[in-house]
């Protein structure tokens, strides 16, 4: 009722429409028109009621509403299922898990204002302030060998690298496996976690952290050398909703044809936007610590990266672009 009210007065935009016709419409009565009117104010709609004239939208509230995502999206799965959104969570991947491990549809996604346990790779934390970035978690249900997992996240790392290129124009470019960075600093993480048996995937979650409009004193000590946001980025306000939006629908873009054509086309775009490839790393993986020149990924979406003593083959790990002299 919430959603049809919100739609009809979108539709009238600058107009005023009368409570008396929102009734009519939806078959209810002026006084139900009217507490579904406060529960979106308290929402933060900006709702005008005049005595005569009716209601009017002027504006709606800078949060990732279910109705505010959905409204002219245009997807067929990620976002048009369940879509989970709190004021404030631990981490929304751990609560994707949980939906998804209670029979959730593929592309269920889970968006939260903060995080107060937010998660990154390796165990680490993840910075989440309210409002300020997308801390969003979706959950994908592939029909792929769980071998071919580690691969969706450079397919997520793909699709947001040109969801962000195409809404803000910022040049980012992503380090091996799924950084997303903007001039050698982190813009967005992407945790992936997956489900599976031996040869079928249950779930994969999909967890992405992107910065969306955090000030540089707003970031911790420890992350200001390293990290930056888009709107630090662009040097403007960046609109949390569109830039969702866009990404859910290149994600989606991009899904279909893995499942249409496979992994390559992927791999292949993921190279176009390396800013690892030709670089110097360090790579610190397991027990192992070395260095060398990234040379490429193989079809697994392994880095490749030219030793002394030959080409590494790095599967999981951390590696760090050595700064050019
Ligand atoms: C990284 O270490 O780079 C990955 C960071 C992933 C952060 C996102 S924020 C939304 C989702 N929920 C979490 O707890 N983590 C991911």
């Amino acid at each position: 009722m919430r959603t049809s009210i919100l739609n009809m007065l979108r539709n009238y935009s600058n107009e005023y429409l009368s409570g008396e016709e929102i009734s009519r419409q939806l078959a209810v009565s002026r006084t139900a028109i009217w507490k579904h009117i406060q529960a979106l104010k308290q929402a933060g709609y900006e709702i005008e009621a005049h005595p005569r004239q009716g209601y009017r939208l002027k504006g709606v509230p800078d949060r990732l509403l279910p109705d505010e995502i959905r409204d002219h999206l245009h997807t067929a799965i990620l976002g048009q299922q369940e879509i989970y959104y709190y004021n404030d969570i631990g981490s929304t991947n751990n609560e994707a898990k949980k939906q998804a491990n209670l029979g959730c549809h593929e592309g269920a996604i889970v968006l939260s204002e903060m995080q107060n346990s937010g998660r990154g790779r390796i165990s680490r934390s993840w910075f989440s302030p309210a409002g300020k970035g997308i801390w969003l978690s979706l959950v994908l249900r592939p029909p792929f060998h769980p071998y071919d997992a580690p691969k969706c996240t450079l397919m997520a790392a793909v699709a947001v690298t040109k969801a962000i290129r195409r809404v803000t124009q910022v040049k980012c470019g992503i380090k091996w496996p799924n950084d997303i960075l903007y001039e050698g600093k982190k813009l967005v993480g992407i945790l992936t976690e997956m489900n599976a048996e031996m040869d079928v995937i249950n779930y994969i979650v999909i967890g992405m952290g992107i910065n969306v409009n955090i000030e540089r004193q707003e970031f911790p000590e420890e992350l200001k050398k390293i990290a930056t946001s888009l709107s630090l980025a662009s040097g403007q306000l960046v609109a949390r909703l569109s830039l969702l939006q866009e990404i859910l629908i290149e994600l989606e873009r991009e899904y279909n044809n893995v499942i249409q054509h496979g992994f390559s086309p992927v791999l292949d775009d993921w190279r176009e936007l390396s800013v690892t490839l030709g670089q110097t790393v360090d790579v610190l993986g397991g027990s192992k610590q070395f260095s060398g020149l990234a040379v490429d990924i193989d079809n697994d979406g392994a880095l490749l990266v030219q030793t002394k003593d030959g080409i590494e083959k790095i599967i999981a790990g951390d590696v760090s672009i050595r700064p050019q002299a």
